[in-house]
Formats: structure tokens, C-alpha cells, sequence
């Protein structure tokens, strides 16, 4: 594993970064294996490097009929509605370029109860890459997954003190933290294939969110006791990269 920090002053810069960062990371998947999967990460932060990946230049870089995209997590709420992950990236990522709609690997997050929506994702999962037996396999590898952080150290819908979730050899788990905002129950990802990833990106702003990720940097064992974000990092030789703003 290969880990890089790129600092900015600003959001707009690290989410440009981070936007060319992706589209690079495209083209050389297209280019080696004929396919991007790219998963996206849920909340605020990202919505500036959404609208930015949905617009020119950047969405001049992207191959749309050959990147599938994935999420990281949803809130399990109405696929319209204001707080969905996915209504996020259509109103910004996909404003413009909507991908073929075999290429949007929705978590349907309005079924239920939660544990349907995630067996039902987990399964398209497994259709994607191709394997079906149990326990899930670990020929899973996205080729990037872009992450938030909380300032509790959580990372998708992976909190604190959720220690079956983080250890569990699932792809997908339902979850919920009455903490969280907002309080509504969850589908994350897990650990377990998060990590198969060949890259892993952290786009986090703000100082306390810093000083967290340099706690996972320097103290990584203790750090990981505390912040699910720390359990987050390429298995194989994958890269490891955190877009760090220290401005909103
Ligand atoms: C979610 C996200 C979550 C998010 C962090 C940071 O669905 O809420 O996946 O993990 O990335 O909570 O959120 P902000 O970017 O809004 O601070």
C-alpha cells in the first residue's frame, strides 16, 4: 500500500485534484481492462467535485459508457429525496451525462427493511464481478472508491463501535446511528470490500477532520480502535490517498 496526503488551502482545490485524480484513474482502467468502477461517497463534501466531474473539462475525460458507478453507502429514504446519496450525484455528477442505466449501481435504499436493501445490493455485487460463492470472494476490486469522513471518524455508514460490521466478511451490511445526521437507517459497504480496491480516496475539509486523519497516519493502530476511517486502506498494492482541504 502506497499512501499520499495532498493538502490544499481550499475545498475547490482539493475537489479539482481529486477530479483529475479520478478521470486519470478512468482512462488507465479503460485502457487496461476496458472498464472504470468507480464507487461514490455520500454527505456534502463532495458535491463540488460531483459538479465538477459533471461539467466540462473534466466530464470530456470520462468515459461514460465504460465507467460503472457504485455507492458506498445510502441513506434509506426515497431515491428523491433530499437526503439520498444517489439524488446528490443526479443533480450534480449526472445533472448533464446520465450513464447508461446499466451502469448505475444503485443501493436501492427505499426497500425494505434495510437488511433487503443490503442482501439485494450485495447480490448485485457479486453479479458484477462475478462470483457467487460463500463466503464472498476477494476477486472484488474496484478500481476507485471515493470516501468521506465524518467528524467521528466514520467513513461511509461504518460508525464507531460498529465492530461485527467492520470485521465482517460480507460486501454489504445494513446499519444505523441514532448520532448520525440524519438518523435514518443505512446500507454501507463493509471493510471487506472496500479494501480489495486498487485506489482508495479520502476528499475530507476542515480541521478537526485533519487532525484525525493525521492521528490515522502517525498512530494508525490507535487510531483504529477509535475511527472506522483508520480500517479503511488498500489490501494489496493499492494506493492510499487523502485530499485534504483546510479550508471549507
Ligand atoms: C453519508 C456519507 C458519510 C459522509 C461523512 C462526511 O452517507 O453520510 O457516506 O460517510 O462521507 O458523514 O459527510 P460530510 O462530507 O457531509 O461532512
Amino acid at each position: 500500500m502506497n499512501t499520499t496526503v495532498r493538502r490544499f488551502a481550499k475545498q475547490s482545490e482539493a475537489s479539482l485534484a481529486a477530479g483529475e485524480f479520478i478521470t486519470e484513474t478512468c482512462r488507465k482502467a479503460i485502457e487496461a481492462r476496458g472498464i472504470f468502477s468507480l464507487v461514490l461517497a455520500g454527505g456534502n463534501t463532495p458535491r463540488l467535485l460531483y459538479q465538477l466531474l459533471g461539467a466540462p473539462p473534466l466530464c470530456d475525460r470520462i468515459d461514460w459508457q465504460k465507467t460503472c458507478f457504485f455507492w458506498g453507502d445510502e441513506r434509506c429514504v426515497p431515491l428523491d429525496h433530499p437526503d439520498s446519496n444517489y439524488a446528490m450525484c443526479r443533480s450534480t455528477l449526472f445533472a448533464v451525462t446520465l450513464p447508461p442505466e446499466q451502469n448505475i449501481y444503485r443501493i436501492r435504499g427505499e426497500v425494505q427493511p434495510p437488511e433487503k436493501a443490503a442482501a439485494l445490493y450485495e447480490e448485485s455485487l457479486r453479479s458484477f464481478f462475478g462470483v457467487s460463492e460463500e463466503p464472498p470472494a476477494t476477486s472484488t476490486a474496484f478500481d476507485l472508491v471515493l470516501l468521506g469522513m465524518g467528524k467521528d471518524g466514520h467513513t461511509a455508514s461504518l460508525f464507531p463501535g460498529s465492530s461485527g460490521m467492520l470485521n465482517s466478511d460480507r460486501y454489504v451490511m445494513a446499519t444505523c446511528n441514532h448520532f448520525a445526521a440524519p438518523d435514518v437507517p443505512r446500507v454501507t459497504m463493509t471493510p471487506f470490500i472496500l479494501n480489495q480496491a486498487r485506489n482508495i480516496c479520502f476528499l475530507i475539509s476542515g480541521q478537526e477532520k485533519g487532525q484525525i486523519m493525521q492521528n490515522i497516519l502517525e498512530n494508525h493502530d490507535e487510531a483504529a480502535a477509535k475511527y472506522p476511517a483508520a480500517l479503511i486502506r488498500p489490501l494489496n498494492e493499492g494506493e492510499l490517498i487523502w485530499f485534504f482541504s483546510e479550508h471549507s
